[in-house]
């Protein structure tokens, strides 16, 4: 362990500045603009009900759990996997942790940064007044208009990447704080102003109605896991940024009502954003369906009839834009952390080369929304699945089925693997690591224990239903069914089109509960646990 008090990056000066710079990362362009869309995609109230369900049973748990890795090892998380695992005497297979939260960071800023983007476009927009009385067509045409021009989009994404490498190469302290300070507060207020405006002139029931009535047909085996996905995205959790940051808090610090604010905070916001956006989805006859520009057509089509529009039009977009970069630099920070102790090299150049290599992957989003649109990965065809396939191509090949063709873009794959599958997968081992791999006595006396009934509650949910739930959803949401999603049942022959997966998902099910069932036994047969050890 390196030193157990004081990281060598910096130590926040008091656990406010934690709660304010892990609030930070959390809330995002995750609650603004991708918690609308998913939750218009995936049809409303029955989701957001999934999606509360992941942050209570399985968000909190592993927040918990990656602070208190995080505090418990005190340097970037692929050090601080190293340092816990031979604390522990466990497996080195546990590294992977470190590893592969270090490359989702990567993955997910490179698009992060390019969406980002968008919102600093947008300020420029709406203080120009480009949206004053405008109708849904202008609206629309502004958004399309944007993704159609892939040199715009990249002078965008290079200004945001440069903005967030220029915090993270000034230090945590320095850095961090001062920029999340103040934006916070004020990114709440405004959303407020918003959700009146929109109580006013939108159709606020209709918004309610949809994000709260949970009807769960509409709800496939996808969708669940998508919800789960989110909460981790949301809540900044499985790839190590929460744990980079848990390692600047100072130790007297209890994490679980630190914890609890932060999911609290995260999850107001992401739903006081539905509250802003919804209504005004619903009254101009606008798709909740509508993908990644519902907050980019609704708003300024808001904006630009509300008094003062221009404006606060223009201050919401600014707002956006620093909840984004204060997200951004927690998805760079453990990667930073780590080359600075692995290189013994100036935070500059550390900084400097990692957001090279970000910036350049987010060129591969910039094209998904032009150039490159029409290449799609994992396309469902009639005829099954294809791996590559160009979308042209397919709606030639299928004239009668072009609606249900689907597939993902470039962007739409990142933003899959990274949030359905790498950051789960990465809370999963936490969860076992946690709660098998370290030694009970250690995980006891770093939470600080006040209330030993909350400690049990949260130690018996962290090693049984965050892993067991996760587990599951994965099995269901990744190989398709029809139980869950009538889509693929042959209306008239009653068929299910997928009866093949049947099988590998049984399989994958009996792996996963017997691999889990033989970690528990192994662990039973360790020594007796106490703090007397
Ligand atoms: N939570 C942020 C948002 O909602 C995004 C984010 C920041 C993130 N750091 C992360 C997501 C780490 C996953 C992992 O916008």
């Amino acid at each position: 362990m390196a030193n157990n008090n004081q990281s060598v990056h910096g130590i926040w000066r008091n656990r406010w500045i934690f709660i304010l710079a892990a609030t930070g990362s959390a809330v995002g362009l995750g609650n603004i603009w991708k918690f609308p869309y998913i939750t218009g995609e995936h049809g409303g109230g029955a989701f957001v009900l999934m999606y509360l369900a992941c942050i209570a049973l399985v968000g909190i748990p592993v927040m918990v759990a990656e602070v208190a890795m995080g505090r418990r090892g005190r340097q970037s998380p692929i050090n601080t996997m190293i340092s816990l695992i031979s604390e522990a005497k466990a497996g080195p297979a546990w590294k992977a942790i470190g590893w592969m939260g270090a490359l989702a960071g990567f993955l997910i800023l490179s698009f992060y940064s390019v969406i980002a983007g968008w919102a600093l476009s947008y300020v420029l927009k709406l203080a120009a007044g480009t949206f004053v009385g405008a109708d849904q067509a202008l609206a629309g045409d502004q958004f399309s208009d944007m993704l159609g021009d892939p040199s715009g989009l990249m002078m965008w994404h290079t200004i945001f990447m440069v903005l967030t490498a220029g915090v993270i190469m000034r230090g945590v302290n320095k850095g961090i704080e001062s920029a999340i300070q103040v934006l916070m507060p004020l990114l709440f207020v405004l959303l407020l102003v918003l959700i009146g405006y929109a109580a006013k002139n939108g159709n606020f029931a209709e918004a309610v109605h949809f994000m709260f009535d949970a009807d769960f047909s509409k709800l496939s085996a996808e969708s669940v896991l998508v919800a789960l996905g989110h909460a981790f995205f949301t809540l900044s959790l499985g790839m190590g940024a929460i744990m980079a940051y848990g390692a600047y808090m100072p130790r007297q610090a209890s994490i679980g009502t630190t914890v609890f604010a932060i999911a609290g905070l995260d999850t107001l916001v992401a739903l006081l954003a539905g509250l802003a956006i919804f209504p005004i989805v619903f009254a101009n006859g606008l798709e909740p369906s509508a993908g990644p520009g519902l907050l980019f057509v609704s708003l300024p089509l808001a904006f630009g009839n509300m008094a003062g529009g221009q404006f606060f039009g223009a201050l919401f977009f600014i707002l956006v834009t620093f909840a984004a970069w204060s997200s951004a630099i927690s998805l760079i920070e453990p990667a930073t952390a780590w080359a600075v102790e692995r290189f013994k090299t100036s935070r500059v150049k550390a900084t400097i080369g990692i957001a090279f290599i970000i910036w350049f992957l987010g060129i591969g989003t910039v094209f998904s929304f032009n150039d490159w649109s029409d290449y799609v990965f994992f396309a469902k065809t009639p005829d099954g699945i294809e791996l590559f396939a160009v979308m042209s191509e397919l709606k030639a090949m299928y004239p009668t089925a072009v609606d249900t063709l689907k597939g993902l873009t470039f962007f739409d794959l990142l933003d899959f693997i990274t949030a359905n599958i790498m950051l789960p997968l990465g809370g999963l081992l936490i969860a076992l690591f946690v709660g098998f791999g370290m030694k009970y006595h250690h995980v006891y006396n770093e939470m600080q224990v006040k209330t030993p009934l909350f400690f049990n509650i949260w130690y018996v949910v962290l090693r049984f239903i965050t892993p067991i739930a996760i587990g599951i959803v994965f099995i269901q949401g990744l190989l398709p069914e029809c139980s869950f999603d009538s889509e693929l049942l042959d209306a008239d022959s009653g068929v299910c089109s997928n009866a093949p997966y049947l099988q590998p998902r049984l399989i994958g099910g009996v792996i996963i509960a017997i691999v889990y069932v033989g970690i528990i036994v192994k662990s039973l047969k360790k020594p007796a646990r106490g703090l007397a050890e």
